[in-house]
């Protein structure tokens, strides 16, 4: 495995092939947690990884030097997927000063015990020399906690962009052109659909921040690292930041008795009719990860629940939470859903959530009672024609 970033930086980290939940996140492909080794007059550790890997961590950096010759610690984030092997790390280091924004320091120390640890604290713009190489540090507040930041090497004109751009994507690989793009692009897509993308306006600024920088090498805290495809992960970014539509539409559903899975196969039908990309979801076999993921980029949603007990079906009702909490922007829709004696829950209260998500709503609720007639059917197609033409627009 070439692990081999620049002459003297070298990938230290932990691939963790089995781990299938992030909170909340469903890991199809596993993850990695990228620590790199910068070899030096003083040598530093970037990042760390999960406590359960610090062993692994530590063995992967002795194989290079002495755990003595580390002078620097950098914690470019406090979350413990990458903090959680500093309490190790920093045990076995006695030299080392643990490098960190001061909103850093207090978390950490609200996580561990750090009463031992040398502290090195530093403001957005400081700088530490390595001897051939700098350390440049660079707030990137919200990407993806208050405390985050990039470290930026410029002689090697190399970024530690921490959570930024990665993936959660376990592989034998640790670059970008080792693997199909399309393979990794998407594991960068539900990475940033599934943790970041109710931060897009904070990335955009980040964005804005990096493109100041020469950059021929990226390298996040998960999955593998840009080298050969950073102009394509810009861009992609630069798309995901705004949540660009495309054209395609998305019809999810919860159902008990399948009329309102009548209700959602009309309203695919209908845009199906249309140059679009429809994609159909029922909650109780789509995980929310895939879920968002096809939500950042779409145009339109039509979103159904019959009623249960006044309010919606519960598959339904934890999709559109963890939905909500996203935020995803940029998008129109409308609700649908079948009722029995009572009209509350159900249609309504998917419109209330899609209405709380600042969803354009472009019609009143679809309501069926019990089971959908012909003229129910119909205008399910109908909206969901409406919906495919509005897509369109958004076709290249
Ligand atoms: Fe990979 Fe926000 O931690």
């Amino acid at each position: 495995m070439n692990i081999t970033l620049k002459d003297g930086i070298d990938w230290v980290g932990h691939i963790d092939w089995t781990v299938r939940d992030f909170h909340g996140y469903k890991t199809e492909s596993g993850s990695t947690y990228n620590a790199y080794l910068i070899r030096d007059e003083k040598s530093a550790v970037i990042d760390a990884v999960k406590a359960p890997y610090a062993d692994k961590l530590l063995e992967h950096i002795q194989a290079l030097t002495d755990l003595e010759n580390i002078n620097y610690v950098v914690c470019n984030h406090a979350e413990p997927d990458h903090s959680g092997g500093l309490p190790g790390l920093m045990a076995a280091c006695p030299q080392a000063e643990l490098v960190c924004n001061p909103k850093c320091k207090s978390a950490l120390e609200m996580h561990y015990d750090t009463s031992a640890w040398n502290w090195h604290v530093v403001a957005d713009g400081d700088t530490i020399s390595l001897g051939k190489r700098t350390l440049s540090f660079i707030n990137t507040p919200m990407v993806h906690w208050p405390e985050s930041m990039f470290t930026y090497v410029p002689e090697d004109k190399l970024l530690f962009s921490m959570d930024a751009f990665g993936q959660h994507h376990a592989s034998a690989f640790r670059f970008d052109d080792e693997e199909p793009l399309d393979v990794i692009l998407q594991e960068a897509k539900a990475y940033y659909a599934n943790i970041v993308m109710l931060y897009g306006r904070p990335i955009a600024q980040t964005m804005a921040r990096a493109a100041e920088l020469e950059i021929e090498m990226i390298a996040p805290s998960h999955g593998v690292i840009w080298r050969s495809h950073i102009k394509d992960v810009f861009a992609a970014y630069q798309k995901w930041v705004v949540c660009k539509p495309a054209p395609k539409v998305i019809v999810l559903y919860a159902s008990m008795w399948q009329s309102t899975e009548l209700m959602a196969r009309a309203i695919l039908e209908g845009a199906q009719e249309c140059n679009v990309e429809a994609q159909f979801f029922n909650v109780d076999n789509t995980h929310s990860t895939r879920i968002v993921t096809e939500v950042l980029d779409c145009a339109a949603m039509a979103i159904g629940s019959p009623t249960l007990n006044n309010s919606l079906m519960p598959a339904m009702a934890g999709v559109l939470c963890y939905m909500s909490g996203l935020r995803p922007t940029n998008k129109q829709g409308f609700a649908f859903g079948s009722y029995g004696w009572s009209m509350r829950g159900g249609a309504s209260a998917v419109e209330s959530s899609m209405k709380e998500m600042k969803i354009e709503i472009t019609r009143d609720p679809i309501r069926a009672q019990y089971v959908p007639t012909p003229e129910v059917l119909a205008e399910c197609r109908e909206a969901g024609r409406q919906m495919g033409k509005y897509a369109e627009q958004f076709a290249d």
